[in-house]
């Protein structure tokens, strides 16, 4: 049976590139079956590191079911995020893995369609939705971080369901309760099928609980649309659903469906993990806790909200948090597929070819980052910026597909440490260094453990 994220499904793909197709290229298989796919999962970095010392800054692996070349640097990231030559297919970079239950999202999407129903999303995203989104956003967690006052919690689930509480009132338009709980398992469910290794809706398997949520979703999202359309939502879903195209018609039902949930997915795990990150850091890092907090109570608000616009006035929270993506990026690679030959590096590369772009290598280079491993958020004053190539920091990718969620990523990241700094520390209290499991999404495997401890 063909199942959407298979080739069969999509006759549209290229097909399947032939045996020995790259064999010029040096790499390795790894072992049967699995090839190289176990090394690269347990620790991503080494994995790269030890196939670059080894065959240099293109290489090929297996994983996931077949061979991919890694292109690895900012120029690599250039070409194939900026992709001037239209080269590159994001929606068969990304199909495998994420069709099943993402299907039609826009990073499985190419080209024009892409372009037209990014344009017709990204109303939600404009300045007006987005201080609404900020005032919901001050209110959620100004009201959450007492309850973990004076407390040793464990910082990665709170704020996962922190997250997908404040999503509840700006992604759906629905209060925090029951009906916002399922909608969240639902969700929960989807993102972990998208990883599992069984690839098929087996019974048992996290593959057929996440084609379950998804009817679930698709159910729930369809039956609301037409009262939203009819509705004047400031959320996210309401917006869509009243969304229009260049020539004034609405989208249909099953696409607002469909970029619902993708969105949805797109946001949860990033934000949640990188506030993880900071926090971990940060904790690592008390003395930028201190500068944090001095720049934020010298907005002088009283405790109060931290308004719309005054957000762009945390300067050093904001370095703080690129420092913070790029020592631990979200998405730390890309998936790509040529839709035609192409040459990089010295190689020539047939059409059909997975290729992949390794925001977490290319962030540690030492070419572009002096100490790599070293916490340092002044490396991203405007100056230092320039300096640098524009393409050795992807952490939101680049290009046509740059993620179209970034400023509210900006916006929850800073309102969260507004609230958090101004009346808090943050004091590790796990065992030693924070251990992390980087894939598919960074996440401590202890929870972080952290202490909340008032200031002042
Ligand atoms: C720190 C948080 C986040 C990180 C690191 C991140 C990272 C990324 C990256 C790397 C891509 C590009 C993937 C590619 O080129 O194939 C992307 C795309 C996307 N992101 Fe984000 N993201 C974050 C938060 C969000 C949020 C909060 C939203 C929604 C509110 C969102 C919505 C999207 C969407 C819709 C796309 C697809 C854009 C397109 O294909 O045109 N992301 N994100």
């Amino acid at each position: 049976m063909a199942h959407a994220h298979t080739f069969e499904a999509n006759p549209h793909w290229l097909p399947r590139p032939p045996r020995g197709a790259l064999d010029d290229i040096p790499g390795e298989d790894g072992w049967p079956l699995v090839g190289t796919t176990l090394e690269q999962v347990r620790d991503p970095m080494a994995f790269s590191r030890r196939m670059v010392a080894r065959y240099g800054p293109v290489y090929r692996n297996r994983s996931f079911g077949g061979r991919s070349i890694a292109l690895l640097g900012p120029e690599a990231n250039e070409l194939m995020l900026f992709d001037r030559d239209r080269l590159f297919s994001s929606e068969q970079g990304w199909g495998p893995m994420l069709n099943l239950v993402f299907p039609r999202g826009l990073m499985l999407m190419d080209f024009e369609k892409h372009r037209a129903d990014r344009k017709t999303l990204s109303v939600a995203f404009k300045p007006e939705p987005m201080r609404r989104y900020a005032d919901a956003l001050n209110a959620g967690i100004a009201a959450r971080i007492p309850q973990w006052s004076g407390r040793k919690i464990l910082f990665y689930p709170a704020v996962k369901q922190l997250t997908l509480d404040l999503a509840a009132t700006s992604f759906l338009g629905i209060p925090f309760g029951p009906e916002a709980a399922k909608v969240n398992q639902a969700f929960v469910d989807m993102v972990q099928a998208t990883i599992g290794v069984i690839r098929l809706p087996l019974p048992f398997t996290a593959m057929r609980r996440g084609v379950k949520a998804r009817a679930y979703l698709v159910e729930y999202f369809g039956a609301a649309v037409p009262a939203r359309r009819a509705g004047e939502g400031d959320d996210i879903f309401s917006q869509i659903c009243r969304a229009t195209r260049d020539d004034g018609s609405l989208l249909t039902v099953d696409e607002i469906v469909d970029h619902m949930n993708f969105l949805m997915m797109a946001a949860h795990d990033t934000i949640t993990s990188s506030i993880t990150s900071m926090v971990s850091l940060l904790g690592e890092n008390p003395q930028w806790q201190d500068r944090l907090r001095a720049e934020m109570l010298g907005l002088g608000l009283e405790g109060g909200p931290l308004p719309y616009d005054r957000v762009d006035e945390l300067v050093l929270t904001d370095y703080a948090f690129k420092e913070t993506l790029r020592l631990i990026p979200p998405v730390p690679a890309i998936p790509r597929r040529a839709l035609r030959d192409f040459s990089f590096g010295g190689y020539d590369f047939p059409a059909g070819t997975f290729v992949g772009v390794n925001a977490a290598y290319a962030h540690r280079m030492p070419e572009y980052w002096p100490d790599p491993d070293v916490f340092d958020p002044m490396r991203f004053t405007p100056e230092a910026v320039r300096a640098r190539h524009k393409y050795a920091w992807v952490p939101f990718g680049g290009g046509a597909h740059m993620c179209l969620g970034l400023h509210f990523a900006y916006l929850q990241t800073r309102i969260f440490f507004y609230h958090l700094l101004t009346t808090h520390r943050i004091v590790p209290a796990g065992k030693g260094e924070t251990p992390w499991q980087y894939w598919p999404i960074p996440q401590p495997k202890d929870g972080l453990p952290v202490r909340i401890e008032r200031v002042g």
